[in-house]
């Protein structure tokens, strides 16, 4: 674990985005991937960040870990790990906070596993990259991080490249390499989206059980509201860049307050099916974040906006204590909220 000096107030606090501001350069203009976000990370909670495909929720990971692409920046904002600003560390030492502090499995299979080396030597060169072992310690202890993530007979398995490993199973050997050097963070891109329903709820207990276990952190992003609700603490909806609502799994599930999340909910399959529903699809598409509406970036997709939410965004209104949404709906002089959906069984 990670020690410095923090106040009271922000102890518990591991991970803290403020403001953030991500955009890549391109030949077509500026594109705001992320656009004011701020989010934290309590130690040893689950968060989920979720939202449709191309909300910016990668790109705010991608952000916190320095691994943006060429054309990519960070324009403004601050990252803090345990009070640390992470934003503008030397290169070299964010590395050391990739390996040591913070484990990533990224959505993008390019930089999953290497074909050409054996899972055991992939593991073992990451845990000597970063902590000053022999190569001896460091196969004992790939060993037991494969054994702890439920790969049986991890010494033979050891041997085997990844071609010989079914998806659930390189999925859980992506989860080791992200754990063999005792991050306090894990962040999860996406883990589940490749696997059928049986593994995807394996890799979910899984992590739940590491959660648990060992007390570290985790950061779930998925697309799928349904994913969360078993194992996150929070949740913060994702749309256009913007943090829509953010809350626990129950004010998410039992009391949204913003169109875009009630949109999400009729959209996923109850994952206790306690009632046999019709799934809706949110109409119409996300905007162009090369030219974003001047107003609330859902508006042109939402039944219930007003004139307001075209012309100016909306700012977080607190709901509850942690909970909040941004939309105008939430205003003390917009109209009635109408009801919304809310599920049983979560
Ligand atoms: N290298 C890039 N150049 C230009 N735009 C990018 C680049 N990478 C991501 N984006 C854009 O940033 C936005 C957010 O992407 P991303 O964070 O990957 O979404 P998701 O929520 O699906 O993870 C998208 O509009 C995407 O097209
Ligand atoms: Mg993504």
């Amino acid at each position: 674990m990670n020690g410095g000096t923090e106040s009271a107030q922000g102890a518990k606090k591991l991970l803290d985005i403020q403001n953030l501001h991500t955009s890549f350069f391109t030949h077509f203009g500026e594109v705001k991937a992320v656009d004011d976000v701020s989010l934290y990370l309590d130690r040893g909670e689950t968060l989920g960040i979720v939202g449709e495909s191309g909300s910016g929720k990668s790109v705010t990971m991608l952000s916190v870990m320095g691994l943006l692409s060429e054309n990519g920046r960070v324009v403004s904002g601050s990252v803090t790990l345990s009070g640390r600003e992470l934003s503008n560390l030397p290169e070299r030492e964010m590395e050391s906070v990739r390996g040591n502090e913070i484990g990533m499995i990224f959505q993008d299979p390019m930089t999953s596993l290497d074909p050409v080396f054996t899972i055991g030597h992939q593991i073992t060169e990451t845990i000597m990259k970063h902590k000053s072992v022999s190569r001896e310690e460091a196969k004992a202890r790939a060993i037991e991080i494969l054994s702890s993530v439920m790969i049986p007979s991890p010494s033979r398995r050891m041997g085997q490249y990844p071609h010989e490993f079914s998806g659930g199973m390189r999925q859980r050997v992506m989860i080791a390499i992200a754990l063999c050097c005792d991050p306090d963070i894990l962040i999860a891109d996406e883990p589940t989206t490749a696997l059928d329903v049986t593994i995807q709820a394996q890799i979910l207990d899984l992590m739940k059980d590491l959660n648990k276990r060992t007390g570290t952190s985790i950061i779930l992003i998925t697309h799928d509201l349904g994913v969360v609700a078993g194992i996150c603490d929070r949740v913060n909806v994702m749309y256009a860049g913007h943090i829509a609502e953010s809350g626990t799994v129950r004010d998410i599930f039992h009391m949204p307050r913003h169109p875009y999340t009630w949109g999400l909910l009729k959209s996923v399959p109850n994952p206790k099916r306690i009632v046999k529903e019709r799934l809706v699809p949110i109409k119409g598409q996300p905007p162009d974040l090369l030219k974003p509406p001047a107003g609330c970036a859902f508006a042109p997709r939402c039944e219930y906006a007003m004139k307001i939410c075209l012309a100016k965004r909306p700012p977080a209104f607190d709901i509850a204590e942690g909970h909040a949404a941004s939309c105008y709906l939430n205003h003390p002089d917009a109209p009635r909220v109408p009801d919304a959906p809310v599920r049983a069984g979560v």
